[in-house]
């Protein structure tokens, strides 16, 4: 892919802001170049006023091809982890930093996930900024390094932060500037990382804890 034209989001917003409304305009978007190798954007879905906002990394594969967010096999997972975590799903809205699945050829029949860059979440972060002051949550879980990074800088890592309900930062090291402060924010692993892991049942539990810390601050 040569010469990347990034202008952001921000010119693709709508004035109005609905959940419907964010839906039809971001599937204009071209706020860079990940559009035009992806099936379709996927924008959060949940309740409006949902009292948890879920954040992950971009759609996978199949979110790309079915244009929800984390209907997957992460997906999958997180939903069960937020059920033994004791949350239920009508207070969830499910959203990702970056709206469109960023990939590296294929294997089989699967593209291969490739995570955006900084400039990727850059460009998208006023989609995230748009739902984060639609739904204005309660409380922000992070999923993963993408998502820590969009909120605190290249230099976050989720080993260090994990399972600590933390305030909205006053300084945001990242590319997240809404208007709409939550109560708090926490992070833990991307459900993907627990997929992959060599040691799945323990890194469950431990994700399902760090859910349960949230459980317990929600309204
Ligand atoms: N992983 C994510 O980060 N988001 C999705 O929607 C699906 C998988
Ligand atoms: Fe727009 Fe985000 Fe898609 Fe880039 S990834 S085209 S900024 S919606």
């Amino acid at each position: 892919m040569a010469g990347e034209e990034r202008p952001g989001a921000a010119r693709w917003l709508p004035t109005r802001r609905t959940p419907r409304a964010l839906r039809t305009a971001v599937a204009e978007c071209r706020g860079c170049e990940l559009y035009r190798d992806a099936t379709q954007a996927v924008m959060g879905e949940g309740s409006a006023d949902a009292d948890l906002m879920v954040v992950g990394e971009q759609p996978g594969d199949q979110e790309d091809r079915q244009g929800h967010p984390f209907v997957g096999p992460a997906g999958r997972l997180l939903a069960g982890a937020l059920e033994e975590a004791g949350i239920d799903p009508a207070r969830v809205y499910r959203t990702n930093v970056v709206k469109h699945f960023r990939f590296s050829g294929t294997r089989g029949k699967q593209r291969i996930h490739r995570s955006p860059s900084r400039a990727h979440v850059l460009a998208c972060s006023p989609w995230l900024v748009a739902e984060i002051d639609l739904v204005r949550p309660t409380g922000v879980l992070l999923l993963g390094g993408t998502a820590g990074a969009a909120l605190y800088g290249s230099a976050f890592r989720v080993g260090e932060s994990r399972g600590r309900l933390e305030p909205w930062p006053e300084e945001v090291g990242g590319e997240v500037r809404s208007e709409h402060v939550p109560d708090f924010v926490s992070v833990t692993t991307h459900p993907s990382a627990v997929l992959r892991s060599r040691d799945r049942d323990a890194d469950r539990e431990r994700f399902v804890a760090d859910l349960r810390v949230v459980a317990e601050a929600l309204p």
